[in-house]
Parts: structure tokens; sequence; C-alpha cells
């Protein structure tokens, strides 16, 4: 039967400055918890944090970049020996817009660094964490837009498709381990990444409905967590069709200018 993982007390969250690990922070504070908070912007971080503290959380923050893996590691590894960790989610990332000439090598570098590499600069330290202990859940944050490539997103789909499929084979190797793995594929979500887009975002939801959504799928232990469910109908059936039928599609999509 497959674990679940109803009651975390010890949570570690990347890119809580903001967004959606903003709101999964705050879904997550209440009395006794211990959330363990990284980014790189100090002050949005520690706005985060005093929120998390009103509702009687524990919270412990850290600047960050998720692309020093040596630094995230150690991290990880001193939050783990202070409280035990129960969950990670790898959610910090990035988009870039396609102005001008479209992506540029420097942009595609950046997003796979901080989208994919910062992912698994989270995800490895996490699990030797807890694999002696044969418990915990890690999460990582991909995309809707990781089920097919995008033509107005290149390296972000590139990014998320290959966290979605690192994610699901991590959790068939892992689960023998007591890790559960669990990959969340968020559509729009109203965010300082999405309020730059100026065209229109088909059901777009606040972070705090998402992070409920995120929290509900976690707690179950869901091996993918997938919304808003129209959204993820579209994309699937655009990645099971063959691309000669959906480029024209895609290629008319606008793009993040
Ligand atoms: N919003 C959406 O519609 C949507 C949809 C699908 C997936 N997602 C994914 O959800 C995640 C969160 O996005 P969001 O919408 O909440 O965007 P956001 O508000 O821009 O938040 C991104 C977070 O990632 C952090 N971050 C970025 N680069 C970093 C780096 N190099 N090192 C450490 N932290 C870094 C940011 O921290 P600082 O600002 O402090 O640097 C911030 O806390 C991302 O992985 C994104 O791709 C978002």
């Amino acid at each position: 039967m497959t674990e679940r993982f109803p009651s975390p007390a010890s949570i570690l969250i990347t890119g809580a400055s903001s967004g959606i690990g903003a709101a999964l922070a705050m879904e997550f504070a209440a009395p006794g918890i211990r959330l363990a908070l990284t980014g790189r912007d100090e002050a949005r971080l520690a706005g985060v944090a005093g929120a998390c503290r009103n509702a009687a959380a524990e919270p412990r923050v850290a600047v960050l970049d998720v692309r020093e893996r040596e630094a995230l590691g150690a991290w990880i590894t001193e939050i783990d020996r202070a409280a035990p960790l129960d969950l990670v989610i790898a959610n910090a990332g990035i988009s870039a817009g396609l102005g001008g000439d479209g992506e540029t090598g420097d942009q595609a570098r950046r997003i796979f660094a901080t989208n994919l590499d910062g992912v698994v600069n989270t995800v490895l330290p996490a699990v030797d964490c807890m694999r002696p202990r044969g418990r915990g859940q890690v999460a990582m944050v991909s995309s809707l837009a990781g089920f097919r490539g995008f033509p107005g997103a290149p390296a972000y789909s590139a990014s998320k498709a290959a966290v979605r499929i690192w994610g699901e084979a991590l959790r068939g190797d892992l689960h023998g381990a007591g890790i559960g793995v669990s990959v969340i594929c968020p559509g729009y979500v109203k965010s300082p990444m999405t309020a730059v887009n100026d065209f229109p975002m088909p059901l777009l939801m606040d972070a705090e409905r998402a992070a409920r959504i995120i929290r509900r799928g976690l707690a179950r232990n869901r091996s993918r967590i997938a919304f808003p469910w129209p959204l993820y109908a579209a994309v699937w059936l655009i990645s099971a069709l063959p691309p000669a039928l959906t480029d024209p599609l895609l290629r008319r999509l606008p793009k993040k200018t």
C-alpha cells in the first residue's frame, strides 16, 4: 500500500520568498511546525518568515542560491540535524521572456541551472538525510508546461519536463527506501512570475489555492499533483497528438515578452 504523509512537522521549501513557495510556507505554518525557508531576497524572505511566526510556526531562513550546490547541501544537512526533515519541496524556479530574437543561450543556461540543477541540488542532499531513517517525502515543482515543448518557453518547458521525468523515476527508485516523491505540475498561478505576462492565462488561480491543492496531494503521497484539471487534460492531449498536428497551433500561442 502507498504510504501517506498526513502531517509533516519539519518542512523545507526553496523559493519561499514569493509566489507559490511563500503560499506553501503559509499553508503549512501552524503551532510548532518547523519551517526552513530559503530564497535569494532577504527582505521578502523575512516577511514570509514573520507571517509564519504569527501563525505560531517556527521558521528558520537562509539566503541561498539553489545553483550553489555545496552551500545548499550543507544548509539542508544542518537543518536536518536540528529538526529531521519530513518534507522537502524543491520549488525555486525562473522563467524568461522571449522578446527580440528569442531565447538567448544565457537565458537557456540560467533556466536549466536554476530549474533543473537547483532541484537536483535540493533533492539529493534531502534524500541522503532521509534514507537512513527510512522515511521522508520530497516534492519537485515542475509545470503543466513540462508535458510538451512549448515554442514560447523552450528552456523552461524542457527544464520542467526533465524535473517531471526525474521525479517519476525517483519515486519508483526510492519507494523501497520509504521515501515518497511527488511531482507538482501547476497551470497558471498568480505570482511575480506570471504578473509580467501580457496575454490571457486560462484558469489563472491564486497562489493560496494552489498551495492548498498541493498540500492535499502531498498528504496523500500523490505521484503527480497536476492542476487545474481542464488545463491538465488539454496539455495531456496536446502531448499525445502527433507534433505535425499540434505544431501549427503551438506556434500561434503568445510568448512572454
Ligand atoms: N506561477 C505559475 O503559473 C507557475 C506554473 C507552473 C510552475 N510554476 C513553478 O512554480 C515555482 C514557483 O514559481 P512562482 O510562480 O511562485 O514564481 P516566483 O514568485 O517568481 O517565485 C520564484 C521563487 O524562486 C526563487 N528563486 C529563483 N531563482 C532562484 C535561485 N537561483 N536560487 C534560489 N531561489 C531562487 C525566488 O527567490 P528570490 O525572488 O528570493 O530570488 C522565488 O522565491 C517555479 O518553479 C515555477 O517554475 C509556476
